[in-house]
């Protein structure tokens, strides 16, 4: 029986899960989603050409490999669907499940009404309807894709649950679907989407004991898990190894190797606390080097330096086997670079997460830096400084580093 391999993001999300899972896709047979929505964006270059997925795995450029979406992964038909277009011959390739639960258009005007309600405290979602989707899915009354094999059974339940939550709709000015017009959505997503639904537990399960390679492909990033993340400026989903499990009917006995995937600064979108964020210049040439604009709303992702602290915590939880430390060309030309090595909280330097990072003040230890790693694909090759900086996250984090990219592109990446 073969075991489930697994990446991670460690940090605040858009680590470079896509490039990664894409470059390692070549060697797996199948590729698993487990958690989030499309509220993810995985971007992936390949001979100059640029991909952004949200749903679709990240395996689906490797021809030959099957992409499966799991139970875990809260769905947009819409989105889905438009997001199938870019690909062609994707049946037999792609996989849904049929009990992962829906996001239809009123959790996302949910979502944007409940966070202009919380005004200068909102989240700063990605306005997916995330959130209400998983909220409906705890409180027992979401949307399951397999539904779609009965539209009057499904439209009649969603009116139905208007009915039951209209005054909640109602004061969030969320008007409810028309009848018809509900009735002909549904059959659209239905036309699209059966042939792809599956039961897609059953079908890793047989993979695995059929000695075939799966690779889970975790979205966001662990500091955004709904359980350990900075809660409440999380996700709604278990963003971490465990969540694989859950997400996709496997056991804990199933998981291989777990790669977290991490930059070498740091990066958040979206509010809530962020100790190593720089509000100045150095901060602003992290974001013009590394390009640091979301791939799903375009929004500007606030910057600042690798924090040894949260990695070591994110490396633990995952059980990370390895890391691969991502975007090290964007610091290059930098004269100095800083690593968080412990958080002053109320006077104390202490080397674990606090309850309220907001009051954690980053302790830095600062390194020489370098003058390009762009492009390189060899360790050897690396600047001296580079390597310095390198073993010292290695060494904070407790934990090996097993892969290093130095560009966007697949083949710039160093294997150690
Ligand atoms: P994901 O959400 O974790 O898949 O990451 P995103 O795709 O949202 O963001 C990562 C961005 O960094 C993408 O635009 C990648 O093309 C890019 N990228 C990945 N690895 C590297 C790297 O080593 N160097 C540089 N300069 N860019 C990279
Ligand atoms: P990938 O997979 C970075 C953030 C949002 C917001 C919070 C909650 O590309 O790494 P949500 O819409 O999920 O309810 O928003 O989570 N967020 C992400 N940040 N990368 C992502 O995905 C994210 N998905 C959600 O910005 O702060
Ligand atoms: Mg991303």
């Amino acid at each position: 029986m073969k075991k489930a391999d697994l990446i991670v993001g460690i940090q605040w999300g858009d680590e470079g899960k896509g490039k990664i899972v894409d470059l390692l896709a070549q060697n797996y047979d199948a590729v698993a989603r487990y958690q989030g929505g499309h509220n993810a964006g995985h971007t992936i270059w390949v001979d100059g050409t640029k991909y952004a997925l949200h749903l679709i795995p990240s395996g689906v450029l490797n021809p030959d490999a099957i992409n499966i979406i799991g139970n875990g992964v809260v769905v947009s038909p819409a989105a889905l669907i438009k997001e199938m277009k870019q690909f062609d011959r994707l049946e037999g390739r792609l996989f849904v499940s049929e009990s992962a639960h829906m996001i239809l258009g009123f959790h996302e005007a949910i979502d944007q009404a409940k966070e202009r309600l919380r005004g200068k405290k909102a989240i700063g979602t990605t306005g997916r309807g995330i959130g209400p989707a998983y909220s409906e899915k705890i409180a027992r009354s979401g949307f399951r894709l397999g539904e779609l094999r009965d539209i009057d059974a499904l439209s009649a339940r969603i009116l139905e649950y208007f009915e039951q939550n209209g005054a909640i709709y109602k004061a969030l000015e969320i008007e409810a679907p028309e009848a018809t017009a509900l009735k002909v959505e549904l059959q659209g997503y239905a036309n699209a989407l059966l042939p792809f639904l599956a039961n897609t537990t059953k079908m890793v399960w047989e993979l695995l004991s059929h000695d075939k390679n799966v690779l889970l492909e975790g979205a966001q990033g662990t500091m955004l898990d709904i359980d350990h993340g900075t809660y409440p400026y999380v996700t709604s989903s278990s963003t971490i190894s465990a969540g694989a499990c859950i997400g996709l009917g496997i056991s804990p006995k199933d998981i291989g190797k777990v790669t977290g995937i991490v930059k070498a600064y740091c990066t958040r979108v979206g509010n809530g606390p962020f100790p190593t964020e720089d509000f100045g210049h150095q901060g602003d040439r992290l974001r013009e080097q590394g390009q640091e604009f979301g791939t799903t709303t375009g929004r500007p992702r606030r910057c600042g330096w690798f924090d040894a602290v949260a990695t070591k915590f994110a490396s633990r939880i995952n059980g990370c086997d390895a890391l691969s430390i991502m975007k090290l060309d964007v610091l290059d030309g930098f004269e100095e670079i800083k690593i968080c090595v412990g958080y002053k909280v109320d006077g104390a330097v202490i080397d674990y997460m606090p309850l309220d990072l907001e009051k954690a003040e980053p302790v830095y230890r600062s390194f020489p830096g370098w003058e390009k790693t762009e492009g390189v694909r060899q360790w050897d090759d690396l600047p001296e400084t580079a390597k310095t900086y390198l073993l010292e996250i290695e060494r904070l984090t407790q934990t090996k580093i097993g892969m290093v990219s130095t560009s966007p592109d697949r083949n710039d990446t160093i294997f150690r």
